[in-house]
């Protein structure tokens, strides 16, 4: 639990942005050898969104950050900090969060990047949290936005057809009410195992372990098996001690907001927990998996159909490259 809570942090609005190209199950039956039937109970998938022409990070961050500044009713000029969450942001310097924060007519804000592959989006709402509890901070922009389809080597059928393009926004505020935002949290990383999900730049990035490995430099390279292994494992711990340290059944909460990375991964931790159907949001199937984007699309899916409600918290939870993971209960 967090202690010394002054301070509460208000989600005053969310947003998020899918590139207008898709690529079906349908097109992968035409590139490489697999089927509709395959990804579907493999993977839960049967879209996904790509960026065309002109789309990218910078712009699918801008167009979430821009719809979630108009839900919240704030001028972009007005937030004190932006954060963004993305293994792909266009360059190295300056960072996507700068660039972002200019491109909403902001010139003063802090602005940093924060890598945690597919956690990053609750790495950051956490973080954003934290910042804003310690009063040094008032108007916080938390956006998660990927092109992962750019490290997509599309002959290799066992990682491509999983992931997609998007980006979701949250603007955090500063409230008097204390006992809003996150309540509770979990962020934690193995390094031992980084070479599970990986994307090297220099071929001395190529564990030897993975020697074998034919990939073109700058494409995602994954053991699928064992980061599913991972997933199902991390996923039900830490969503266990969310409910046990907060004495939480799953009746006491509004919405469970998993990554979207395998529909399987979700079912297994649906099934551990006995959650139903309806408070385990999905939309792997539309849009594959999103990396740093994921947990942020859902929650704004969520948000706008009115299923994050006042009295009753919603919890996030999020594994990925790093290895990471990292859970929190907030309420809204
Ligand atoms: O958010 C980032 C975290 N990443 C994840 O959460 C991914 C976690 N892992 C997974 O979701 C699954 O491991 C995959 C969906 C990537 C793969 O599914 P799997 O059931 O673990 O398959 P597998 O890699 O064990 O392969 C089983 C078989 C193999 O054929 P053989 O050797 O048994 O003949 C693969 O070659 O399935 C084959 N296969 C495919 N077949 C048709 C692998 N990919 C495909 C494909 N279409 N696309």
């Amino acid at each position: 639990m967090n202690t010394a809570r002054t301070i509460g942090v208000r989600i005053a609005g969310t947003g998020s942005a899918l590139p207008s190209c898709t690529l079906t199950n349908a097109d992968f039956e035409r590139m490489v050898n697999t089927s509709d039937e395959w990804i579907k109970q493999r993977t839960g998938i049967s879209e996904r969104r790509i960026c065309g022409t002109g789309e990218n990070v910078a712009t699918l961050a801008h167009d979430a950050l821009s719809r979630a500044l108009e839900a919240a009713g704030i001028d972009g000029a007005a937030l004190d900090l932006v954060i963004v969450a993305s293994v792909g942001s266009e360059m190295r310097c300056p960072s996507a969060a700068g660039r972002l924060a200019a491109s909403v007519g902001n010139t003063h804000a802090a602005a940093f990047d924060l890598v945690a592959a597919c956690s990053g989006f609750v790495y950051a709402m956490i973080v954003g949290d934290t910042l804003i509890r310690s009063g040094r901070y008032k108007r916080v922009a938390i956006v998660g936005a990927e092109q992962m389809t750019k490290f997509s080597d599309y002959t290799d059928r066992s990682v491509s057809i999983l992931f997609g393009d998007g980006a979701g926004a949250a603007v955090l505020v500063a409230d008097d009410d204390p006992s809003l935002g996150c309540v509770w949290e979990t962020m934690g990383g193995d390094g031992t195992n980084w070479q599970h999900l990986y994307i090297p730049e220099r071929r001395e990035d190529v564990p030897e372990s993975d020697a074998k490995c034919t990939m073109a430099l700058g494409c995602l390279r994954m053991n699928g098996p064992e980061v599913y292994k991972f997933a199902v494992t991390k996923f039900c711990d830490v969503m266990g001690r969310a409910l046990s340290e907060n004495g939480l059944s799953p009746a006491d909460v509004s919405q469970f907001v998993c990554h979207q990375s395998n529909i399987r991964i979700i079912a297994s931790a649906r099934d551990k927990f006995g959650l139903p159907a309806d408070k385990v949001y999905v939309n792997i199937d539309r849009y594959g998996n999103t990396s740093a984007a994921s947990v942020g699309i859902c929650v704004d899916e969520l948000w706008r159909a009115g299923k994050i409600t006042k009295g009753k918290p919603f919890l996030m939870v999020a594994f990925g490259g790093g290895l990471t993971w990292a859970a929190s209960v907030w309420n809204a």
